[in-house]
């Protein structure tokens, strides 16, 4: 599959998954990176020759994806709400570092989920992989990793812990994600 993956911050989820595409772990390129702004993320895309686009722009990331002949758009961090044509354009998978339904929707993004997760001292938190639907955090999950944080004594101790489970999450769905191709 042809990847393009959307960041719009640190886009460690993306050099996780470069390291992966440079180990074979999957067959899957990743022929695109899009960002909504100058994020440092974008590092990795550069550093390894991979075409990038900073754009807010619909038309012009359609052109872009289309341009790429682009199979699949991975959501890593990346914080604009999807539009409709995207979504109808297509297939589109998110992660995020709760277990959906808590700690998904407005506001729930980043640290800011963990910082919820901490004040609640919630012992389990985790990953949810999921499809992207026209509602926030909501479309069907396709895969869940529960993490214990129970000795976690901040919200970004939390992070760090889940980010890890991240990583090999995302690259075992691409995988599984190409099987079923
Ligand atoms: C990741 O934890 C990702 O799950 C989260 O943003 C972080 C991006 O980290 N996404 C969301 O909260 C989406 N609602 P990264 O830029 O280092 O990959």
């Amino acid at each position: 599959m042809n990847l393009a993956v959307f960041i719009s911050g640190t886009g460690t989820n993306l050099k996780a998954l470069i390291d992966v595409q440079k180990e074979k772990f999957f067959d899957s390129r990743i022929k695109l990176v899009v960002s909504n702004k100058n994020a440092k993320g974008l590092d990795f895309a550069k550093d390894n020759n991979i075409n990038y686009i900073v754009s807010k722009d619909d038309d012009e990331i359609l052109g872009e994806l289309k341009k790429h002949d682009i199979d699949l758009i991975v959501l890593a961090g990346y914080l604009p709400k999807i539009s409709k044509k995207l979504i109808n354009s297509y297939e589109i998978i998110n992660i995020h570092p709760s277990l959906l339904p808590k700690y998904g929707g407005k506001g729930y993004y980043g640290i800011h989920v963990h910082e919820a997760v901490f004040e609640n001292k919630e012992t389990i938190s985790g990953v949810t992989i999921h499809h992207v639907n026209e509602n926030l955090d909501d479309g069907d999950i396709i895969i869940q990793k529960e993490v214990d944080i129970s000795t976690c004594k901040s919200a970004q101790e939390i992070a760090d812990k889940i980010l890890k489970i991240e990583h090999q999450s995302l690259k075992e769905v691409i995988k599984k994600m190409e099987e079923d191709n």
